[in-house]
């Protein structure tokens, strides 16, 4: 059996992607959420076989931390979808740099230490798969919101 992780599974896309992996035969899905009671709400409608992790990409700090433990406790993961996103909106000339960190953390940094973390086993175990979610909305420069600097997309 196959197991995926997916980020933000709690709502969203990040919900309808885990049903629809959920619906395959053969993969154990890992409903990622940072509040674990959204998670847990998650992973039970969708049935056996789904199960809920805490996973907050915003903390830089311990997000190894976190991943190590889903690991330990849920066996490697074959499949991750980064799918959890926010979308900060405001003039990248003044935004606030918490809200750019915030959005970089998430959207950018987050994802990509999942990455370095998971591909090593995925490389010995000779299979994985990665999908990375993300956006683009560019009006103009002006206007240009946070995410087209954080193009988790941009990782491959
Ligand atoms: N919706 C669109 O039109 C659209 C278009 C293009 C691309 N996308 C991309 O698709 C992805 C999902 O979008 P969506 O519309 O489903 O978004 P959404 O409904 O706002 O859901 C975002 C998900 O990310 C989670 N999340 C936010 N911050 C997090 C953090 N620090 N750690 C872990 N999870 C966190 C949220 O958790 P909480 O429930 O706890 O907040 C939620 O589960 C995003 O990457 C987005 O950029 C969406």
């Amino acid at each position: 059996m196959r197991t995926a992780l997916i980020t933000g599974a709690n709502r969203g896309i990040g919900l309808a992607i885990a049903a629809g992996l959920h619906r395959l035969a053969g993969i154990k899905v890992l409903v990622g959420s940072r509040r674990h009671a959204e998670g847990e709400k998650a992973a039970k409608a969708l049935g056996e076989n789904a199960v809920p992790v805490q996973l907050d990409l915003s903390e830089s700090e311990n997000l190894s931390r976190q991943v190590n433990s889903i690991v330990d406790k849920h066996g490697a993961v074959d499949i991750l979808v980064n799918n959890a996103g926010v979308l900060e909106s405001g003039n990248l000339l003044d935004i606030g740099r918490d809200k750019l960190n915030h959005s970089l953390q998430v959207n950018f940094l987050g994802p990509l230490e999942l990455i370095r973390q998971l591909v090593p086993g995925m490389n010995t175990r000779g299979y994985g798969r990665i999908v990375n979610v993300s956006s683009g909305w560019v009006p103009s420069p002006r206007d240009c919101p946070v995410p087209l600097l954080t193009p988790s997309v941009r990782l491959r």
